[in-house]
């Protein structure tokens, strides 16, 4: 008898599966303390089949029904700690937010940004370049009146905007995310862009589509198994392309800032990084460098756009499935604002219905539903196990949002959660669309502030109406739950606004 035929495929796999256990066994050699236990992994592709690349939080929401609130999941060959629910994602990044502070792997942009910037940075480089942007945000008017006239006048750049279409249907992702990546132009470059403007627009679309990429199967495939995938073809090296642009965009204004910089007379973020650079230029240990620049002005371009502009659209969407929720928040508007004057940030403590809306929506919408991966920065112990250093760590933020200890009917709309028996607003600590703890988003205090007086300066202006029913043909069906499923990042392009337009008109 011939076995050769079976033999061969038969010892090509067994050589394979020894190669990832010594692989596995190499990089694994560091995590030897006492993992959580989860499902059990392959060779190479580790728990790839227990899980739904399209809606990869979903399916871990799902397996710690098996493997309870903290367990290992293999993403490939390396080990990742997912945390469930409220009490297990508080008890680290809050009670330990020291262990849990590190940035866990993120292949596809650590192969762009190489640890520089803050976002993706850990140990000493992070805590100054982090420290720097916050203060030096916090210069250029933070949570200060200045950033708020800023944003005030870009949502009456985007009224003019929306005026413009007459009441006809139109779908307002673009002028939106336009407006929205004006108001940290101008914190990082001092200066906005016309909403024509080519050169903005297509940073913009580099942005978009990097989006979509990497939350799509090849981003998410990326992530799993960088090495493989650098050599195979396919659209995953777009994102490269894409990056690379920005980055040249983002060089292109350094040059120009440091041809009339003045050191007494900061114009911009660029400026401050730029003179830090000057003033630690003989420090060979000195975090502030050219690359570092060009990082930590992505992140807070790439960080600043998206996810804002994407709240504000789900927003929209949410207020036009509710119609009753989004006449009490006009009612509002009406009542403590008025048609004469522009909304400002003194408004919000006055309007409590619309903060829990707006806390509501963040809740439900979950864009950014398994945060950023974490890592614990040293062997950590938690919850009777021993999480050894550089471990990487999914905090799953959706679990935390549809945690029915925390939030009554949690899959269900409902501005109530953030409502107290008066009225009042009522803030929850397992409100966390930031995430928690040391590396809190960045630009939360900014995000809060933009969506606030966008949101209120249109409903100030016009009502939303879907061009089709918002339920489809069932008026009862719940809207879906916006999904994001690449690990460890993923924000899905929401779901066209019902049927593609929107009517404005007030
Ligand atoms: C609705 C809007 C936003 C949401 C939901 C959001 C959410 C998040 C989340 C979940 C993280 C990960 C935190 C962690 O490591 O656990 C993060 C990090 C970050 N965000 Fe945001 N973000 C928003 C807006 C912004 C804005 C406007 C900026 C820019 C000013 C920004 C800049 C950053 C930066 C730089 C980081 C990295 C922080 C670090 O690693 O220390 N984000 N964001």
């Amino acid at each position: 008898m011939d076995f050769s035929g079976a033999i061969t495929p038969a010892l090509l796999l067994l050589c394979l599966s020894c190669l990832v256990l010594y692989l596995n066994g190499k990089s694994g050699g560091r995590k030897s303390g006492k993992m959580p236990p989860g499902p059990a992994p392959l060779p190479f592709v580790g728990n790839l089949f227990q899980l739904d690349p399209k809606e990869m939080h979903r399916s871990l929401e799902k397996l710690s029904e098996s493997y309870g609130p903290i367990y290992t999941i293999h993403l490939g060959s390396l080990p990742y700690v997912v945390l469930c629910g409220y009490q297990a994602v508080k008890e680290a990044l809050v009670d330990q937010a020291d262990d849990f502070s590190g940035r866990g792997d993120f292949p596809v942009f650590y192969r762009f940004t190489r640890g520089n910037g803050i976002a993706f940075s850990n140990g000493e480089k992070w805590k100054v370049l982090r420290r720097f942007a916050l203060q030096t945000l916090k210069n250029f008017g933070m949570g200060t009146s200045s950033i708020e006239g800023r944003i005030q006048e870009e949502a009456q750049f985007l009224v003019q905007e929306f005026k413009k279409t007459g009441g006809a249907p139109f779908d307002p992702i673009n002028p939106v995310c336009r407006a929205v990546s004006n108001v940290i132009c101008a914190v990082v470059f001092g200066q906005r862009y016309e909403y024509q403007d080519a050169n903005f627009l297509t940073l913009l679309d580099h942005l978009n589509e990097n989006f979509k990429i990497m939350s799509s199967i090849w981003g998410e495939l990326y992530n799993i198994f960088p090495s493989l995938m650098d050599l195979l073809p396919g659209p995953h090296h777009q994102i490269f392309r894409n990056f690379e642009k920005l980055r040249q965009f983002i060089a292109e204004h350094i040059r120009c800032h440091q041809k009339d910089l003045d050191p007494d007379a900061p114009r911009d973020f660029i400026d401050c990084f730029l003179i830090r650079m000057e003033q630690e230029k003989q420090d060979p240990l000195s975090y502030f460098h050219t690359e570092t620049l060009v990082m930590t002005t992505h992140n807070l371009f790439f960080g600043g756009t998206e996810t804002t502009s994407t709240t504000l659209r789900y927003s929209f969407l949410i207020l036009m499935k509710h119609p009753e929720v989004a006449a009490r928040v006009h009612q509002e508007i009406d009542h403590v604002i008025g048609p004469g004057r522009p909304p400002c940030l003194a408004d919000r403590k006055h309007m409590p219905y619309t903060e829990a809306v707006l806390c509501e929506i963040q809740r439900y919408i979950s864009i950014l539903p398994m945060g950023l991966p974490r890592a614990v920065t040293r062997d950590t112990p938690f919850r009777g196990f021993l999480l050894p250093k550089g471990t990487n760590v999914i905090p799953l933020l959706s679990s935390v949002h549809y945690d029915p200890a925390q939030f009554k009917d949690p899959t269900a709309f409902n501005p109530d959660n953030f409502l107290d028996e008066n009225g009042a607003f009522k803030s929850s600590d397992a409100f966390m669309p930031f995430a928690p703890g040391k590396r809190i988003c960045l630009g939360a205090g900014l995000a809060r502030m933009e969506i606030f007086l966008f949101l209120t300066t249109i409903l100030q202006h016009f009502s939303l109406h879907p061009t089709v029913h918002p339920c489809g043909d069932r008026p009862d069906a719940p809207m879906h739950r916006p999904g994001q499923c690449s690990p460890p990042l993923r924000i899905q392009a929401p779901p066209s606004l019902a049927g593609g337009g929107t009517h404005t008109h007030r």
